[in-house]
């Protein structure tokens, strides 16, 4: 038996969570823990709300509340909706508890006894208006990164980096906007540098487990060497910096990796079970965003206070959009959990089948409803009810193994999917999973089909063999559709519930059972549920960021675009895209980088008039220099090229 702690990351107490946040970590984690409860392993799923830190005492100065209020609020609303999407937490708990104030405060003490945070001073933000400092959210301004210009002052949400106040461009208050003055204060610093190599060690062992997205960043950051971290903040809201101290307190970075380990301590008695003993395994489940608090510091910490296990395993999604543009919580471009008034099971297929497992994904509205509708109702529905409908008809529900047979070559087809099936979720492959669960509806479609039982004397044998199919997809969707697949279950004349089945029973041929009349397991999503939704979406704050996007006429009018002419052109070795092309813009003589190479012939380009940009910033292209842009129409992909009506003196502009 394996123990396995499974976590997710923290989300923060400042409004509900969204479909983003539950696709990125809630999902996967969930169908991992529910999985080895099934195999028999002993797990303990444990996650909360992040109570602490700017993001909520900001939002409790804009709502007019005390972060106290703001967070129990929004603590209760996300754990309502994360209970109602089926995450099955042992433990969903909250960073305001005693019990992680005391083990906050045991690890701070402990680092700190054993050398690994001392105490200096440093610059920080300070507002003359507002008459504090600024820490984090406080300040706001241009990216460094990116130059998004609201970026916050701990993270950019434009391009997702960690940012440190101090190296916002063009910073102000985030309260008054008065620009920020730089004034010292003194904080405990956790001593990073002496983890580095360590790390580095532990993270090359991880090498071919862990996916090529934690790695490479982890590894990046080490590279670069690590710098220690302030983790205590002028402000009041936080967890009390042990002996206490004045208008400061503990990070809420610093206290909410602390939280797997609190949250632990809350759910058993036996929690050092998952973090003494070596053999247990700890996986944690997170968006990419929050990498190196898990891959590098949290460890780090970890590392310093000893005898704790290390991650098992640090598992990171990349991001979910939604129609096309990134989840904003600020510029209310989401779908809010809480909001959702479609079945929760619907909800799980489609989020895992779009999970953004090695890249960016992208949440549709229309997408879901085809999703729904096609796989779920017409291929998974479809399938269960026919079997379902024939054995009432055929057989008056009743099934008797005894008076029939196994079809080997359905048995065969029911071990193979259960095992792989299996294989993948451990082995967090969980989109491929469900393309395995549901291959089988499909398998069972096709051989109902081909059986065609309903014009047969004695459909018997068919319908036997189907409803064993029926049976192990209600066992193997357990972890993926935990309603629908407890609901098919029971139809199928169990009494207890499908989650508490051994994983192997899913291969187990069914027992003499009366099949309840079937009840439709999926609802098909009409056109104008899907409407309501997208008009929902598109808030003012949206339309605002897309005129913003619109290129403006002073940009247009600032395009150099003229009439060139062709001198010369050649393949560019290597490549079967690129030409190389020589042209005259009038004045000059200029060397672009084209993608024409396969639709047009180098000489049947020579002596032609295009039109081109010529004052783009240069550029290299497979090694060559590119010194403007020849203009096409896009054709399906194929570039055609555009021409003045007629021939025009070479360098003429176009405006
Ligand atoms: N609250 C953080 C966020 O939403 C995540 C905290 S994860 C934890 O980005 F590990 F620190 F708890
Ligand atoms: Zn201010």
């Amino acid at each position: 038996m394996r123990k396995i702690l499974v976590t997710t990351a923290w989300p923060y107490g400042n409004g509900p969570i969204h479909l983003g946040h539950f696709a990125g970590m809630v999902l996967p984690a969930d169908i991992f823990a529910r999985y080895h409860r099934m195999k028999g392993n002993k797990v303990a799923m444990v996650s909360g709300t992040d109570m602490h830190g700017t993001p909520i005492s900001l939002k409790a100065e804009q709502e007019g509340m005390t972060p106290k209020q703001l967070s129990e609020k929004y603590h209760k609303i996300i754990k309502k909706s994360l209970m109602d999407l089926g995450a099955s937490y042992e433990l969903y708990t909250k960073t305001t508890t005693e019990n992680h104030y005391e083990t906050t405060q045991d690890m701070f003490s402990t680092l700190k006894k054993k050398g690994h945070i001392y105490k200096d001073s440093m610059d920080l933000f300070y507002c003359p208006e507002c008459d504090r400092f600024l820490p984090d959210r406080y300040v706001e301004g241009v990216c460094p990164h990116c130059n998004e210009e609201q970026a916050r002052g701990d993270q950019c949400d434009e391009c997702g980096m960690t940012l440190d106040p101090i190296d916002l461009k063009k910073p102000y208050c985030s309260l008054c906007n008065a620009t920020p003055i730089e004034k010292q204060s003194e904080h405990h610093f956790l001593k990073l540098s002496t983890f580095n190599e360590e790390l580095k060690k532990w993270i090359s062992e991880k090498e071919d487990e862990w996916k090529p997205n934690v790695i490479n960043f982890t590894k990046q950051w080490l590279e670069d060497g690590l710098e220690d971290r302030p983790i205590t903040r002028d402000m009041e809201w936080g967890v009390p910096i042990p002996g206490g101290e004045e208008g400061k307190s503990i990070y809420v970075w610093f206290d909410a990796v602390i939280g797997y380990l609190s949250a632990t301590k809350e759910y058993t008695d036996k929690w050092r079970e998952f973090w003494e003993d070596e053999e247990a395994e700890t996986y944690y489940f997170i968006g990419k965003d929050n990498i190196p608090f898990h891959a590098i510091i949290w460890p780090a910490m970890l590392m310093g206070y000893q005898n704790l296990n290390l991650p098992h395993c640090v598992s990171a999604n990349e991001f979910l959009n939604l129609e096309g543009r990134q989840f904003s919580t600020s510029r209310n471009w989401a779908v809010w959990l809480n909001e959702v008034p479609f079945d929760p099971d619907a909800i799980r297929y489609h989020l895992t089948s779009i999970m953004p497992e090695n890249k960016d994904s992208n949440f549709t509205w229309e997408g879901f409803q085809t999703k729904n509708n096609e796989e779920l109702v017409s291929t998974y529905g479809n399938y269960v009810h026919r079997v379902l409908t024939l054995i009432q008809n055929e057989l008056n529900g009743e099934i008797k193994p005894k008076e029939t047979e196994i079809d080997p070559e359905v048995q065969q087809k029911i071990k193979e999917t259960v095992e792989k099936t299996g294989k993948q979720i451990d082995n967090r492959e969980f989109k491929k999973a469900l393309e395995t669960v549901i291959s089988l509806s499909a398998y069972g479609n096709t051989y109902l089909n081909k059986k065609e039982p309903w014009k047969s004397d004695n459909p018997k044998k068919t319908l036997y063999n189907c409803l064993n199919i029926v049976k192990t997809l209600s066992i193997i969707t357990a972890p993926f559709m935990p309603n629908s697949a407890n609901q098919l279950w029971q139809t199928i004349g169990n009494k207890d519930t499908v989650h508490k089945q051994k994983w192997s029973n899913a291969k187990k041929p069914i027992k003499e059972t009366k099949i309840d009349k079937p009840k439709t397991l999926f609802k098909k999503i009409e056109d104008k549920e899907i409407e309501k939704q997208i008009n929902k979406l598109g808030s003012e704050k949206m339309e605002e960021k897309k005129e913003q996007e619109k290129i403006s006429f002073e940009k247009f009018q600032q395009m150099d675009i003229r009439v060139a002419k062709i001198k010369k052109a050649e393949k560019i070795e290597g490549s079967d895209k690129l030409l190389k092309i020589k042209a005259d813009i009038g004045n000059e003589e200029r060397q672009f980088v084209a993608g024409l190479a396969k639709t047009h012939q180098p000489k049947e380009l020579i002596g032609k008039q295009v039109i081109a940009i010529t004052n783009l910033e240069e550029a290299e292209i497979f090694g060559e220099k590119s010194e403007g842009m020849i203009l096409a129409a896009d054709q399906n992909n194929k570039p055609i090229l555009l021409k003045p009506e007629k021939e025009t003196e070479t360098g003429t502009p176009i405006k």
